[in-house]
């Protein structure tokens, strides 16, 4: 049983395979974490006596009703859902502001309930449960009667990923207005440790590059408020003991299911507990909550393993396959696809547009993506975004273009930026209210244009009825799903003053609104998300759309740091990777073309270029490519990734491998970023394989405890941007 409830006692142990974690809820109604460990045998009740002693600290505070001889401070136990202002000095999980003006909240235990499967949330990304995957939900009822508020936690055990996804929902029992100021969807308490925090900064062009850093005391945090989840951080961090490695050592991942403005915080206390909450970013956010009304926050995903940051990933991996990416996809074989953004960016015509679809056709790629610049009247990036309209000068006939796209044996995808809106377009110069932007105030644009207000309903019936035209007139079967800008002055014309708080979480519920109802009329749609690259690389994304564009910077060289760090959350298969011109439109670094095809083997697959270019022996070379793309991708798909180097810093090589589930075959890819004269040839020790099979690798045969304890050596040719690709599989 994943979760077991003891009732006379009050006492919860939540068990995943390798996992157990166990609160209760003490003599005064807190709910107080007891142990998080590797599984151990013992009971909920027995592990109470692995809590410290209670004891009162010194200058702490405790509430008047207690009894002094029970339970120690509650600013210094580890708590679940820690408050605000009632003595706990922590950073909060939950803060709101009751009619008094004030926002201390008090939550003691009210009553719990388990059920199996998972909770639905309304218009929120949220776990699935499927077929024997044993998973049970706790719901706890806390309440503050004096305010009359009530706190719903809940606890989703996955126990066969070891994972536990939680949530909180917040209603206002009481007959006056409340006002959610922060509410955190998860909060974890560690007993003191030496612990490290990995993190995923970036920028455009060099996203989720992994940073590790000690703790220190006081509040280390990783955030959004850009409206996106942004190019600048990932919401998602590791805890790592500091000793732990790829291979070893107790880590936990935690990652918020949204795609809005984020905040993940670690406190390392006086006491040298360590708090992590992660959930809505409170700086652009409050939610008022009216007599009877609720608010629901987004999941989070908590892993925990002793495998160090490979066993993480590979857990992580696996639930997103299983419980989170659309069900149609999750598994299945993404098409091999060419995009013509940047062999032709907004000049394009539908002669051109054949001509990439035939040369790249003859050499066996299986779709053709119409990237910007097919609609309104957009030339550049000044105008049209709203205009869902074909532009008629550049393709007269959509239909027809996506019929003779459909001959060549290919399918046809198209892009959209369904959020933004030009000034220079007739929909926004028919609704001009409908932008985030503050009335009669200065605003911002960024790359000329403004962003929706999906808070709206008409606005997502609006874009929603354009697209639905556009996608009902022609076999499109892909869309990519572009957001090229920040938000600023976020404000809705829809709200009155004292709900502007509201406006920004509007919007993600907005956005999430249509990729639904997109998916609801076109059950069939594969959607691959993108922002400016990859400005909103997140798991709620990834509940619609099971691929992501990882960079606008597609040169290999720079792309393995990034595959690299977004590995560490997010499976090889959710990557957007392409092989693109050289030298790189973005960097203008020359990288071999095998190079190019090697790294985006590892991602979702596809070209960024017109073949027709090329040469021959190019395109023979791409023959070949696509050849290793149809025997690796469902490794790619559904294998087991492990790597090889460490990816929080820079090295001379780096390597990873990707294993079938049954470690049956893999391969192995190895990449050199600079050229280095007179080195030894290079050994590197694989993972994942059965120890006592005998694999065939490189024209040798090796036993896989050989592989993995020795390595394997072979030299990789000169030059920069150098790699190589070797297949293994059991004789
Ligand atoms: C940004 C994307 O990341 C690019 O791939 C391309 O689609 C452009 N937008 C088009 O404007």
């Amino acid at each position: 049983m994943p979760i077991i409830v003891c009732k006379n006692q009050l006492v919860f142990k939540l068990s995943t395979d390798n996992w157990d974690y166990c609160f209760r809820c003490n003599d005064y109604g807190l709910l107080e974490h007891v142990c998080s460990s590797a599984a151990v045998p013992d009971t909920a009740e027995t592990l109470l006596q692995t809590l410290a002693p209670d004891k009162m600290m010194p200058f702490t505070a405790y509430p008047k009703e207690r009894d002094m001889l029970s339970n120690g401070s509650p600013g210094v136990l580890l708590q679940e859902y820690g408050t605000f202002n009632a003595g706990d000095f922590r950073i909060p999980a939950l803060k709101v502001r009751s009619s008094d003006g004030t926002s201390t909240v008090r939550l003691r235990w009210h009553s719990c309930q388990c059920y199996a499967g998972t909770p639905v949330l309304e218009n929120l990304p949220c776990a699935r449960s499927v077929e024997n995957d044993d998973c049970e939900t706790l719901e706890i009822k806390l309440t503050d009667p004096e305010i009359g508020l009530a706190v719903y936690l809940s606890y989703t055990v996955f126990p066969h990923c070891d994972i536990i996804v939680r949530g909180a929902r917040i209603v206002n029992e009481s007959s006056s207005l409340l006002t959610v100021e922060r509410a955190m969807s998860m909060q974890l308490d560690l007993a003191p440790g030496n612990y490290d925090m990995i993190q995923l900064p970036g920028a455009w062009g060099r996203e989720r590059h992994a940073e590790r850093h000690a703790l220190h005391h006081g509040i280390q945090s990783i955030n959004s408020n850009r409206g996106l989840s942004s190019h600048a951080a990932n919401p998602a961090l590791v805890l790592a003991e500091r000793t732990a490695t790829e291979t070893q050592g107790c880590v936990y991942g935690v990652m918020l299911a949204y795609s809005g403005n984020f905040l993940g915080e670690v406190e390392v206390s006086e006491m040298d507990s360590v708090r992590i909450v992660m959930g809505i970013n409170p700086e652009l956010f409050s939610w008022p909550l009216t007599p009877g009304s609720s608010f629901t926050t987004p999941q989070a995903i908590i892993a925990r393993s002793e495998q160090g940051l490979g066993g993480m990933s590979r857990q992580l991996h696996r639930f997103f396959r299983r419980h989170w990416l659309p069900e149609k996809w999750a598994t299945a074989k993404r098409p091999l696809l060419i995009n013509n953004w940047e062999a032709t960016y907004f000049d394009i015509n539908e002669e051109k547009l054949l001509n990439i679809a035939r040369s790249a056709a003859q050499v066996g790629v299986e779709m053709l993506v119409l990237d910007d610049g097919w609609f309104g009247k957009r030339n550049n990036d000044l105008s049209s975004l709203g205009d869902w309209y074909v532009n008629e000068n550049k393709i007269p006939n959509l239909e027809a273009l996506v019929r003779r796209v459909n001959e060549l044996g290919m399918k046809f995808g198209l892009w959209f930026e369904p959020e933004m809106v030009s000034e220079d377009s007739d929909l926004y110069r028919s609704h001009p209210d409908w932008v985030l932007r503050i009335p009669n105030r200065s605003y911002s644009l960024s790359r000329h244009q403004l962003v929706l207000d999906m808070g709206r309903d008409e606005v997502v019936e609006n874009i929603f009825q354009q697209m639905k035209n556009i996608l009902s007139r022609a076999n499109i079967e892909y869309i990519k799903w572009d957001a090229n800008r920040i938000i600023t002055e976020c404000c809705s014309g829809a709200l009155p003053p004292e709900r502007q708080g509201e406006a920004a979480h509007r919007f993600v519920l907005g956005v999430y609104k249509l990729h639904a109802r997109l998916l609801q009329e076109f059950p069939d749609l594969l959607i691959e998300g993108c922002s400016g690259g990859g400005g909103r690389f997140d798991a709620g994304i990834l509940y619609y759309a099971p691929q992501i564009w990882c960079s606008d910077l597609s040169d290999a060289a720079d792309r393995v740091r990034i595959q690299l760090g977004t590995s560490l959350f997010y499976p090889c298969a959710c990557m957007g990777a392409h092989v693109s011109s050289c030298p790189n439109l973005q960097n203008l670094r020359i990288t071999p073309l095998a190079t190019r095809g090697n790294i985006a083997m590892s991602g979702t697959f596809g070209y960024e270029m017109d073949l027709k270019e090329l040469s021959d022996g190019e395109r023979q070379q791409i023959a070949g490519q696509i050849a290793m793309f149809h025997r690796l991708n469902p490794l790619v798909q559904n294998g087991d990734l492990y790597r090889l180097s460490n990816i929080c810093s820079n090295n001379h090589i780096d390597s990873w491998c990707i294993v079938s589930p049954d470690r049956q075959k893999g391969f192995l890819t190895v990449f050199r970023k600079n050229t280095d004269l007179n080195q030894p040839p290079v050994r590197i020790r694989l993972q994942g394989l059965e120890p006592d099979a005998v694999y065939q690798i490189d024209n040798r045969t090796l036993s896989g405890k050989a592989l993995m304890n020795i390595g394997l050596t072979f030299e990789l040719e000169q030059g920069d941007a150098v790699s190589r690709i070797i297949e293994f599989a059991v004789v």
